[in-house]
């Protein structure tokens, strides 16, 4: 931005008289200028507006830190972020722990690792950090001045899991409610069909948020004598152990501390869900 005044060179001085004339002339013309409404006005803007980019800038700055771009929003998590790269496993001939194992079905060790990956899902936050949260979220029953949020990393990661145990249900008929019959057949108009299409579609929509923009290259593949795609490369990642660790020291400790009476929306103590998204 810049004011809307002409702008003046320095001439070459040939003597005092016509410096000093010069001078009362520029002068005159800069009162002339600001004598002018118009140019009163273009001052005033110019003024409110250098303000209220004061303002707001350390509105952002007390309220959401954006200091990670890719995240606008804020989060009580967010201090945690550090990324890093790693390289993913080859893992289609090469199995993982969570992974199935030598007959093709999970183990209970797998099943252990999956578990541990979300089971701080469910943390508490302070007053201050429940106040500037995009959403208003609740307080804990028993806890007061603590509110409750779930970390939605770990909420999609129970739906893979969840997925997952569909895909075997040798294993995990038992765990599911009403997504077989007595004969083992799929129930596709059930509660747990729903909540796998639920599932599926909330890890389309966060691997879509990420866009994960690592490459696959093709290289030469000596068993099929051609270049075929090589997942083994590097990502750029979050930390996601860090994100875990906070979790793990703010977790929820059991579901008894989430067991509110049943009552009027006016009576649970609400906080946050004041501040816009920073877009
Ligand atoms: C796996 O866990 C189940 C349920 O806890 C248990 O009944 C079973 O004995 C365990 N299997 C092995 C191989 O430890
Ligand atoms: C959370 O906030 C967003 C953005 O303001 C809004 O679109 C959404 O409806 C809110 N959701 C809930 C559950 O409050
Ligand atoms: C599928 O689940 C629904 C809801 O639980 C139930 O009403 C229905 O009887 C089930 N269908 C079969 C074929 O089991």
């Amino acid at each position: 931005m810049r004011l809307n005044l002409p702008e003046y060179t320095l001439l070459p001085m040939t003597n005092a008289a016509e410096a000093s004339n010069r001078n009362a002339t520029w002068q005159k013309h800069l009162w002339g200028c600001l004598r002018d409404n118009r140019s009163i006005i273009h001052i005033s803007v110019l003024y409110i507006a250098i303000l209220t980019l004061l303002v707001y800038n350390n509105f952002i700055w007390t309220v959401a830190r954006p200091t990670d771009p890719s995240q606008i929003l804020y989060s009580p998590a967010e201090s945690t972020l550090e990324y890093e790269t790693k390289v993913f496993p080859e893992n289609i001939w090469t199995k993982s722990p969570y992974m199935t194992g030598g007959n093709g079905l999970p183990s209970n060790e797998t099943d252990g690792l999956w578990d541990d990956l979300y089971k701080y899902g469910i943390v508490k936050v302070n007053a201050e950090e429940a106040s500037n949260l995009p959403n208003s979220t609740a307080e804990l029953p028993h806890e007061s001045g603590f509110y409750v949020i779930e970390i939605d990393v770990f909420h999609q990661l129970h739906c893979l899991n969840y997925i997952r145990k569909a895909l075997y249900p040798d294993r995990y008929m038992h765990e599911f409610r009403d997504a077989y019959d007595t004969e083992g057949k799929r129930n596709y108009s059930g509660h747990d069909a729903r909540h796998y299409d639920h599932c599926i579609d909330s890890i389309r929509l966060a691997m879509m948020c990420h866009a994960d923009i690592s490459i696959i290259p093709w290289q030469f593949d000596p068993a099929k004598e051609y270049p075929t795609p090589k997942l083994e490369v590097a990502h750029t990642c979050r930390n996601f152990d860090a994100v875990h660790d906070w979790a793990k020291s703010r977790a929820v400790a059991n579901e008894g501390a989430l067991e509110w009476s049943p009552g009027l929306e006016t009576d649970f103590n609400m906080l946050g869900g004041g501040v816009l998204a920073l877009v």
